[in-house]
């Protein structure tokens, strides 16, 4: 391989993502193994972001592999309107995960269309046209996905689909109520009654969230969130959708995040972590009760390349790596010594306003002022475009301690496979926790 070569064809050729394309700087990744990558020079970073949250088991893990080669060898692709054995054993798998009565998957090819066809099911199933979505939220990037997003980036796609009613988040480090938890009785979930009021309650077809908010800030729920959530949505006849595309496969230290409240969602989306990232796939599994409505009534969704059989072995392989390699356990056990170093790291340096996180799924949030809580960066849609001085010197100085980071707005997120070891954890940690330095300085000049 000529490097060079590489990136003058990804300068020229390729047309990037969430870019402008003068910005795109090639960084050629060769191989990986575990929670570990390495570049074209052989340079090994620790992989604190599991690339895009999504895998899970690691790099290359041969039990995945494995699934791959097999099902290839047998067929490489089934139309979704035939009928396949790996297929409907995912399906089958994913039943017996997911909680509750959350019985049957449609297969899709990644989160934002699994987002999609949840909400096209909604409107379908209650014959209501409007979904109540949140304002620190991402669901993806086609058109349907953008528009439920609430953050900033939804609004060069404005004014995406109608009938998107947005409600404040339980962002308790942040209340946009002016309240602290638990005094506040969790008052940010009361306030969505009101909003249901005011917008029609025969209106709303679902109330769609992330379980834990992932690119908007890690914001956890306080318990009695997503159990009043779950009431609200009874209460109406208003479907609960659940993303966790981020969430889902072990992240937060369960195998899915509304588990640790003990809600089932009406539906719940998932992608990323169904297959360690292997091969593009996404589901939105659905209740008893929504399966069957759909027995009789037409579903008018579906592409290609949705539940393909071999992307749908992968997930058989990566579910059954999760279970049988312990990486849930690993997840919730290193997560406890995650946020304990975290903390510690709070106490030490006065960039740090905030900490927060569950299994291996965490956050750092940086203030100008700890006291006021002003965010190093604010959270709006030219900030989220062009790249923070203070953030670029911190990710620049881990990639060169080979620590691969990832941050949005005033955020560096934490989140690496599922499989890393404790002493992995702790060496990126002691480098991010030198890192912060140059933040610390930042702000004190
Ligand atoms: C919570 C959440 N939902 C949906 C998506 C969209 O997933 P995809 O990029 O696979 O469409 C993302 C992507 O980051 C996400 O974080």
């Amino acid at each position: 391989m000529d490097p060079l070569k590489v990136a003058q064809n990804e300068k020229k050729y390729v047309f990037h993502t969430w870019t402008a394309q003068k910005d795109f700087k090639p960084f050629i990744i060769t191989g990986g193994e575990g929670a570990v990558f390495w570049d074209d020079k052989g340079k090994r970073y620790l992989d604190f972001s599991s690339q895009l949250f999504n895998v899970n088991a690691g790099h290359q893990h041969p039990r995945i592999l494995e699934a791959i080669k097999e099902e290839t060898e047998k067929i490489c692709y089934v139309a979704p309107g035939m009928a396949n054995e790996t297929r409907a054993e995912l399906a089958r798998l994913l039943a017996e995960i997911t909680p509750g009565d959350l019985t049957r998957s449609f297969f899709t090819c990644g989160g934002g269309v699994s987002n999609e066809n949840a909400m096209k099911m909604a409107k379908a199933y209650t014959g209501r046209p409007k979904i109540i979505s949140r304002w620190r939220s991402f669901h993806g990037a086609t058109y349907g996905a953008m528009s439920i997003t609430g953050d900033p980036r939804r609004l060069p796609n404005e004014p995406g689909i109608p009938g998107i009613v947005r409600i404040w988040d339980p962002f308790c480090y942040r209340c946009f109520f002016d309240k602290k938890y638990p005094e506040c009785n969790v008052f940010c979930a009361d306030q969505i009654r009101e909003v249901i009021e005011v917008e029609g309650p025969k209106e709303i077809a679902g109330i769609i969230v992330e379980a834990i908010t992932g690119s908007n800030c890690r914001i956890i729920p306080p318990d009695g969130y997503m159990q009043k959530l779950r009431e609200i949505c009874d209460d109406y006849g208003i479907l609960l959708i659940v993303d966790e595309v981020m969430t889902g496969f072990g992240r937060t230290g369960k195998m899915f995040a509304c588990e640790h409240w003990g809600v089932v969602p009406d539906i719940m989306t998932l992608a990323k972590g169904i297959n360690s990232a292997a091969l593009p796939l996404g589901a939105t599994v659905v209740r008893e009760e929504i399966a069957r409505y759909f027995d009789d009534h037409f579903f008018p969704g579906g592409l290609t390349q949705f539940g393909n059989p071999v992307a749908c072995a992968a997930a058989i392989a990566a579910i059954k790596v999760y279970q049988e390699e312990r990486m849930v356990e690993n997840s919730r056990a290193l997560g406890l010594k995650l946020m304990a170093a975290l903390e510690k790291m709070k106490e030490k340096h006065t960039s740090i306003g905030d900490v927060r996180g569950l299994g291996l799924f965490a956050a750092i949030e940086f203030v100008i002022n700890k006291k006021t809580r002003e965010p190093l960066i604010p959270w709006t849609v030219e900030h989220y475009e062009k790249k923070n001085p203070i953030i670029s010197a911190v990710l620049n100085q881990l990639k060169e301690d080979g620590v691969s980071g990832y941050s949005r707005w005033n955020i560096i997120f934490i989140a690496p496979p599922l499989c890393i070891t404790e002493e992995q954890l702790m060496e990126g940690l002691d480098k991010i926790d030198k890192a912060i330095l140059l933040v610390d300085k930042a702000i004190s000049t």
